[in-house]
């Protein structure tokens, strides 16, 4: 592929996602029952889940917001990674997903380290104090990224990560045929994260393409 990458052919990815921490039986049956309720299927990828424990294990993290619950698999998840008093603020829009999330959080192994917070993360977000959280993840509507950024650049403190999903848009970020609103803005969030001198930031090549970013 070039002289400093190897080419991560189909075969290849199988091979480290076989490799790696699988999920275990309650995520499983958390994307069974989500999907029978008709929640859409848009999990993290359980490689990229792991790796975003192992970091914010790193990072020390105990304060994590998310942006875009959805049905809690990624709240979940990131709360074990947080010591027993850590908490995950994960905001959620739809009362459908949110009410999935809370009944799926509360009988989970972290049931008290995850908060629901009802409501548009424009509208959330700016009731979070700044310096308040170690991390953010934003897995929500496209569009809005650059002002999610905005925020977490304010709500996480120094040294802290801001990461974000879809970095690969579906698969579709180079494909110039995909015009479909959401391709187009992770597109021009890309270039944004790519010039926000603010943070170190990677695309990892997990799941849909995770950014992570550390605040300087
Ligand atoms: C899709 C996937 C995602 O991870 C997401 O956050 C939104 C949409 C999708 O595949 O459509
Ligand atoms: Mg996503």
């Amino acid at each position: 592929m070039s002289e400093t990458s190897t080419r991560v052919t189909d075969e290849l990815f199988r091979y480290i996602a076989e490799h790696t921490t699988r999920e275990d039986a309650f995520l499983a049956d958390l994307k069974r029952a989500a999907a029978a309720e008709g929640i859409p299927s848009i999990w993290i990828a359980p490689e990229q889940a792991s790796f975003m424990q192992i970091l914010l294990r790193l990072a020390g993290a105990r304060q994590v917001v998310e942006v875009g619950t959805l049905a809690g698999y990624s709240a979940i998840s990131m709360a074990r990674a947080l010591p027993a008093d850590g908490r995950v603020r994960t905001i959620e829009f739809d009362p459908k997903h949110a009410a999935f999330a809370e009944q799926w959080v509360a009988r989970s192994d972290v049931a008290g380290r995850v908060e629901v917070h009802r409501g548009a993360g424009l509208d959330v977000l700016p009731a979070f104090a700044a310096d308040s959280a170690d991390a953010a993840f934003l897995d929500a509507d496209k569009v809005n990224y650059p002002t999610y950024l905005e925020h977490c650049l304010r709500i996480v403190r120094s040294g802290g990560l801001i990461m974000a999903d879809n970095a690969l848009a579906f698969g579709q970020l180079l494909d110039p045929s995909y015009t479909d609103r959401e391709v187009p803005a992770m597109r021009a969030f890309n270039d944004l994260m790519a010039k926000t001198t603010a943070l170190q930031s990677v695309i990892v090549p997990l799941g849909d393409g995770l950014w992570v970013g550390v605040k300087r």
